[in-house]
Protein backbone atom coordinates (compact mmCIF):
# COMPACT_ATOMS: atom_id res chain seq x y z
CA UNK A 1 0.00 0.00 0.00
CA UNK A 2 0.98 3.33 -0.53
CA UNK A 3 2.55 5.70 2.11
CA UNK A 4 -0.27 7.83 3.52
CA UNK A 5 0.72 11.42 3.23
CA UNK A 6 0.17 12.72 6.81
CA UNK A 7 1.02 16.81 6.96
CA UNK A 8 3.28 18.29 9.69
CA UNK A 9 0.65 18.97 13.11
CA UNK A 10 2.51 22.22 12.78
CA UNK A 11 1.24 23.26 9.43
CA UNK A 12 -2.34 22.10 10.16
CA UNK A 13 -2.28 24.18 12.90
CA UNK A 14 -1.28 26.92 11.23
CA UNK A 15 -3.29 26.90 8.58
CA UNK A 16 -6.71 25.93 10.37
CA UNK A 17 -7.51 29.43 11.24
CA UNK A 18 -7.76 30.80 7.42
CA UNK A 19 -10.88 28.80 5.58
CA UNK A 20 -9.05 29.35 2.33
CA UNK A 21 -5.91 27.49 3.19
CA UNK A 22 -8.40 24.94 5.32
CA UNK A 23 -9.87 23.77 2.05
CA UNK A 24 -7.17 23.93 0.08
CA UNK A 25 -5.12 21.53 2.38
CA UNK A 26 -8.28 19.32 1.69
CA UNK A 27 -7.93 19.50 -2.16
CA UNK A 28 -4.38 18.24 -1.35
CA UNK A 29 -6.13 15.59 0.69
CA UNK A 30 -8.76 14.84 -2.04
CA UNK A 31 -5.46 14.57 -4.94
CA UNK A 32 -3.69 12.33 -2.52
CA UNK A 33 -6.93 9.57 -2.02
CA UNK A 34 -7.11 8.79 -5.59
CA UNK A 35 -3.87 8.36 -5.57
CA UNK A 36 -4.39 5.88 -2.84
CA UNK A 37 -7.34 4.48 -4.45
CA UNK A 38 -5.76 3.56 -8.23
CA UNK A 39 -2.67 2.50 -6.66
CA UNK A 40 -4.57 0.11 -4.02
CA UNK A 41 -5.80 -3.46 -4.82
CA UNK A 42 -8.76 -5.30 -3.30
CA UNK A 43 -9.80 -4.61 0.46
CA UNK A 44 -7.77 -1.61 0.12
CA UNK A 45 -8.58 -0.02 -2.61
CA UNK A 46 -12.68 -0.46 -1.39
CA UNK A 47 -11.06 0.89 2.01
CA UNK A 48 -9.56 3.94 0.40
CA UNK A 49 -12.59 4.56 -1.93
CA UNK A 50 -14.62 4.75 1.44
CA UNK A 51 -12.19 7.48 2.53
CA UNK A 52 -12.21 9.19 -0.25
CA UNK A 53 -15.99 9.34 -0.67
CA UNK A 54 -16.62 10.46 2.70
CA UNK A 55 -14.09 13.14 2.32
CA UNK A 56 -15.24 14.34 -1.53
CA UNK A 57 -19.02 14.69 -0.10
CA UNK A 58 -18.12 16.28 3.45
CA UNK A 59 -16.03 18.86 1.67
CA UNK A 60 -18.07 19.99 -1.20
CA UNK A 61 -21.46 20.20 1.16
CA UNK A 62 -19.65 22.10 3.64
CA UNK A 63 -18.47 24.59 0.87
CA UNK A 64 -22.03 24.57 -0.36
CA UNK A 65 -22.92 25.66 2.99
CA UNK A 66 -20.06 27.79 3.95
CA UNK A 67 -17.94 29.65 1.20
CA UNK A 68 -20.21 29.96 -1.41
CA UNK A 69 -23.24 31.90 0.38
CA UNK A 70 -20.11 34.84 1.20
CA UNK A 71 -18.94 34.21 -2.09
CA UNK A 72 -22.42 35.10 -4.03
CA UNK A 73 -22.51 38.29 -2.24
CA UNK A 74 -18.52 38.96 -1.77
CA UNK A 75 -17.00 40.04 -4.29
CA UNK A 76 -18.39 41.63 -7.80
CA UNK A 77 -19.37 39.01 -10.27
CA UNK A 78 -19.55 36.37 -7.37
CA UNK A 79 -22.79 35.06 -8.51
CA UNK A 80 -21.85 33.86 -11.42
CA UNK A 81 -18.80 32.29 -10.16
CA UNK A 82 -20.27 30.22 -7.79
CA UNK A 83 -22.84 29.49 -10.15
CA UNK A 84 -20.34 27.86 -12.01
CA UNK A 85 -18.85 26.06 -9.13
CA UNK A 86 -22.23 24.88 -8.42
CA UNK A 87 -23.09 23.48 -11.85
CA UNK A 88 -19.33 21.31 -11.76
CA UNK A 89 -19.97 20.31 -7.64
CA UNK A 90 -23.65 18.52 -8.83
CA UNK A 91 -21.60 17.13 -11.58
CA UNK A 92 -19.37 15.53 -9.62
CA UNK A 93 -21.88 14.19 -6.88
CA UNK A 94 -23.80 12.11 -9.85
CA UNK A 95 -20.70 10.61 -11.14
CA UNK A 96 -19.75 10.19 -7.32
CA UNK A 97 -22.99 8.31 -6.27
CA UNK A 98 -22.90 6.37 -9.66
CA UNK A 99 -19.31 5.27 -8.76
CA UNK A 100 -20.51 4.76 -5.32
CA UNK A 101 -22.86 2.06 -6.59
CA UNK A 102 -19.83 0.17 -8.28
CA UNK A 103 -18.06 -2.83 -6.56
CA UNK A 104 -14.30 -1.04 -6.83
CA UNK A 105 -13.39 -4.10 -8.26
CA UNK A 106 -15.73 -4.04 -11.16
CA UNK A 107 -14.19 -3.44 -14.85
CA UNK A 108 -16.30 -0.29 -15.16
CA UNK A 109 -14.75 1.22 -11.98
CA UNK A 110 -11.44 2.41 -13.21
CA UNK A 111 -12.27 4.40 -15.78
CA UNK A 112 -15.38 6.01 -13.83
CA UNK A 113 -13.32 6.91 -11.26
CA UNK A 114 -10.34 8.77 -13.66
CA UNK A 115 -12.95 10.59 -15.53
CA UNK A 116 -14.00 12.18 -11.40
CA UNK A 117 -10.70 12.41 -10.76
CA UNK A 118 -9.79 15.04 -13.96
CA UNK A 119 -13.80 16.57 -12.86
CA UNK A 120 -12.61 16.94 -9.25
CA UNK A 121 -9.27 18.27 -10.04
CA UNK A 122 -10.27 20.38 -12.96
CA UNK A 123 -13.55 21.90 -10.46
CA UNK A 124 -10.56 22.53 -7.31
CA UNK A 125 -8.82 24.64 -9.79
CA UNK A 126 -11.52 26.58 -10.77
CA UNK A 127 -12.41 26.96 -7.09
CA UNK A 128 -9.34 28.27 -6.04
CA UNK A 129 -8.33 30.70 -9.15
CA UNK A 130 -11.63 32.15 -9.56
CA UNK A 131 -13.14 32.31 -5.80
CA UNK A 132 -11.12 31.77 -3.02
CA UNK A 133 -8.53 34.37 -4.37
CA UNK A 134 -11.23 36.65 -4.19
CA UNK A 135 -12.50 35.36 -0.57
CA UNK A 136 -9.50 36.18 0.89
CA UNK A 137 -9.31 39.86 -0.73
CA UNK A 138 -12.54 40.29 0.14
CA UNK A 139 -12.64 39.66 3.82
CA UNK A 140 -10.77 39.81 7.06
CA UNK A 141 -9.30 37.23 9.12
CA UNK A 142 -12.08 37.09 11.77
CA UNK A 143 -14.59 35.55 8.87
CA UNK A 144 -11.64 33.20 7.52
CA UNK A 145 -11.63 32.01 11.18
CA UNK A 146 -14.97 31.99 11.84
CA UNK A 147 -15.48 29.98 8.31
CA UNK A 148 -12.64 28.03 9.01
CA UNK A 149 -14.24 26.88 12.29
CA UNK A 150 -17.90 25.77 10.57
CA UNK A 151 -15.34 23.94 8.12
CA UNK A 152 -13.56 22.09 10.68
CA UNK A 153 -16.77 20.67 12.30
CA UNK A 154 -17.74 19.28 9.12
CA UNK A 155 -14.01 17.85 8.34
CA UNK A 156 -14.37 16.50 12.06
CA UNK A 157 -16.74 13.77 10.70
CA UNK A 158 -14.59 13.02 7.62
CA UNK A 159 -11.54 12.25 9.06
CA UNK A 160 -9.32 11.60 6.33
CA UNK A 161 -6.10 10.80 7.51
CA UNK A 162 -6.12 7.57 9.79
CA UNK A 163 -4.94 6.99 13.08
CA UNK A 164 -3.84 3.41 13.80
CA UNK A 165 -6.15 0.99 14.95
CA UNK A 166 -9.14 3.29 14.57
CA UNK A 167 -9.65 3.36 10.94
CA UNK A 168 -11.41 0.32 9.81
CA UNK A 169 -13.44 -1.03 6.56
CA UNK A 170 -16.22 -1.75 9.04
CA UNK A 171 -16.09 1.65 11.02
CA UNK A 172 -15.37 2.50 7.10
CA UNK A 173 -19.10 1.48 6.22
CA UNK A 174 -20.82 2.08 8.93
CA UNK A 175 -20.83 6.00 9.03
CA UNK A 176 -23.52 5.02 6.30
CA UNK A 177 -24.32 6.43 2.03
CA UNK A 178 -23.73 9.53 0.60
CA UNK A 179 -26.77 11.38 0.97
CA UNK A 180 -26.52 10.87 4.78
CA UNK A 181 -23.63 11.87 5.28
CA UNK A 182 -24.36 15.29 3.40
CA UNK A 183 -27.35 15.62 5.46
CA UNK A 184 -25.06 15.23 8.81
CA UNK A 185 -22.42 17.18 7.70
CA UNK A 186 -25.17 20.69 6.78
CA UNK A 187 -26.37 19.90 10.35
CA UNK A 188 -22.86 20.24 11.78
CA UNK A 189 -21.85 23.51 9.61
CA UNK A 190 -25.11 25.10 10.37
CA UNK A 191 -24.17 24.37 14.29
CA UNK A 192 -20.90 25.81 13.96
CA UNK A 193 -22.04 28.75 12.52
CA UNK A 194 -24.89 29.77 14.88
CA UNK A 195 -27.57 28.79 12.65
FE1 LIG B 1 -16.22 22.46 -4.48
FE1 LIG C 1 -13.28 22.44 -3.12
Amino acid sequence: MSELKTPHAGQDQAKDDDVVALLMRQHGDIRNLFDEVEAAKGEERRDAFRRLVRLLAVHETAEEEVVHPFARKGFPGGEQVVKDRLAEEKAAKETLSALDELDTDDPKFMPQLLKLRKDVQEHARAEERYEFTHIRRSTDAANLAAMAKAIKAAEAMAPTRPHPGVESGAKNMALGPVAALMDRTKDAVRKAMGK
